[in-house]
């Protein structure tokens, strides 16, 4: 940890800034939040959830086996068929406010309780995903009974029940991504939160109680992998993955020829790539943003970073001076900057990773910090001499390393970013405008940003290309995965 920050011979310490967990009350133990209830498990199974950080457990959280997530979705069904499939969607979109306005009053309190169950700095979960949730929630309540206009005279209708499995990265966020507009649209729906990261999705269970959402349009089904699969397999019309790209291919091959509607939102492996023209302290920040930003577990980071060549050395020079100004330690203070790893079998993946990056010859630098003693952590990281072929330049490591290589032309730039299996998002810090579209066309990735990097906003698209999967979510586009258009059968 940099405890100093030295500028101008003066020296200031951090003081200590924990933001307080008193206002998250936790249960010993959590059901699973099936037709508007808690109730126990019929699988008899439960499970600890941990704070990462500490390596202390928090609650036991019930393990949904197949018999469990087959009543979640009869649940599901009937609420779709009895109920909200034929409500207005002005009336939809009250509930949506409701929910959305809650999200807002209680936000400090989910921010807090995603930070000690993900590992997430508090002013991460207090700035982005938090704030980025509600608003997705307000957004698509606006969409609600505005379907006809969205997409006029294509007799847009639901699908039916929606089986939808998300990652421990974003958890509050993209059960929001996944549950907005899924409601919106008139569909009703089944959510797995990731193992590692299920109590805010529970305590959104209780936001939407609260907010007297029909019993069924929403469940909650805890559990693992094999928790997931049940659920591809029940009776669900749609399925709506994030995660990695290895289990999104099961999930393909399991539903094909199904008649099941599929999104996959996988995994990414993006290039940041910074021209000689771009002003560097504000790349440097991008950069920095990109791949430190939740610990760099985040399906667009920027991990590959391709610098022009004759900025090679002062970027450099700059990245360095900068990781060691990275606070990594207690999420839950106010000043930290990079929190702890997810989980110890992430950990393990990104030791894996970096362990090949240097014994197939990159060069490693990272920062000095002093790592807490409990909990999962690994210092910010940079990778140099970095070839395409280097597993660390095409393999997602979804840790805060960074592997760096160079470029001489903007052809060699699209070449370079293009060559990898993924194209989720990607980034260009360049003066020219010109410059910046004739990129945007070129590079094969679903968000480009230019100048910024990790943007985010629920009226834009987002999604990937090649093995980062398909459909979009966000935005007009994001409706579309939920409805039958053109008048199909409902
Ligand atoms: P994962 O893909 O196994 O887990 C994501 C979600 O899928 C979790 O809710 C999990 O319980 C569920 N799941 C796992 N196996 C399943 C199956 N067979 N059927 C249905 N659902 C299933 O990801 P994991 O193992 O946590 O992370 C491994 C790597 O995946 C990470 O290191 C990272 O590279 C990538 N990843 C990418 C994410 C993204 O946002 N694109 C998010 C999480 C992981
Ligand atoms: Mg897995």
């Amino acid at each position: 940890m940099s405890e100093a920050i030295e500028r101008g011979g003066d020296t200031w310490e951090y003081a200590p800034a924990p933001e307080s967990t008193a206002i998250v009350r936790l249960q010993d133990r959590y059901g699973l939040f099936v037709n508007g209830e808690f109730v126990e498990p019929k699988s008899g199974k439960w499970f600890t959830t941990i704070n990462p950080a500490t390596e202390e457990p928090l609650a036991e959280v019930a393990e949904a086996g197949p018999e469990d997530v087959g009543l979640a979705v009869d649940s599901a069904r009937d609420a779709y068929e009895q109920r909200w499939r034929a409500l207005p969607g002005s009336e939809r979109a009250k509930y949506l406010y409701r929910i959305a306005r809650q999200l807002q009053e209680r936000a400090r309190e989910f921010a807090v309780l995603e930070s000690m169950n993900g590992g997430k700095p508090i002013k991460e979960s207090r700035d982005v995903d938090l704030p980025l949730a509600a608003a997705h929630f307000f957004y698509y309540a606006g969409w609600a009974d505005k379907l006809e206009y969205a997409f006029p005279g294509r007799a847009p209708s639901p699908i039916g029940v929606a089986g939808q499995i998300i990652p421990w990265n974003f958890p509050m966020l993209m059960a929001a991504w996944k549950l907005a507009p899924a409601l919106a649209t008139g569909n009703t729906a089944v959510l797995k939160p990731a193992e590692t990261t299920p109590l805010t999705a529970l305590l959104l269970a209780q936001v939407i109680q609260e907010a007297e959402l029909p019993p069924g349009v929403v469940n909650i089904v805890t559990g693992a992998g094999e928790t997931g699969a049940a659920l591809v397999e029940s009776s669900v019309d749609k399925v709506a993955f994030t995660g990695s790209t290895e289990v999104g291919k099961i999930i393909r091959r399991t539903i094909a020829g199904s008649g099941k509607r599929l999104t996959l939102e996988l995994g990414g492996k993006a290039a940041n790539i910074v021209f000689e023209d771009a002003a560097l302290d504000q790349a440097i920040e991008g950069v920095v943003n990109g791949i430190f930003f939740n610990q760099g577990h985040v399906c667009c980071a920027g991990s590959r970073l391709l610098v022009q060549e004759p900025v090679f050395d002062v970027l450099m020079d700059k990245l360095k001076e900068r990781l060691q100004t990275l606070r990594v330690g207690d999420p839950l203070d106010k000043n930290t900057d990079v929190g702890a790893i997810n989980s110890r079998a992430q950990l393990q993946k990104i030791e894996e990773l970096v362990a090949s990056g240097v014994q197939e010859g990159a060069e490693m630098y990272q920062a000095e910090c002093v790592l807490p003693e409990r909990g999962f952590w690994f210092r910010p990281t940079l990778f140099t001499g970095v070839s395409q072929s280097h597993r660390i330049a095409r393999e997602e490591i979804f840790g805060p390393v960074l592997s760096i290589l160079t470029f001489r032309t903007p052809e060699e730039a699209v070449e370079k970013a293009n060559n990898s299996p993924y194209g989720l998002s990607a980034g260009v810090w360049t003066e020219k405008g010109s410059r910046i579209l004739w990129m945007a066309e070129r590079l094969r990735a679903g968000v480009v940003w230019a100048n910024t990097f990790n943007r985010f906003d629920p009226a834009s698209p987002f999604g990937g290309y090649k093995e980062s999967g398909f459909g979009r979510e966000g935005g007009l586009q994001g409706l579309e995965p939920y409805l039958r258009l053109d008048g199909g059968a409902p």
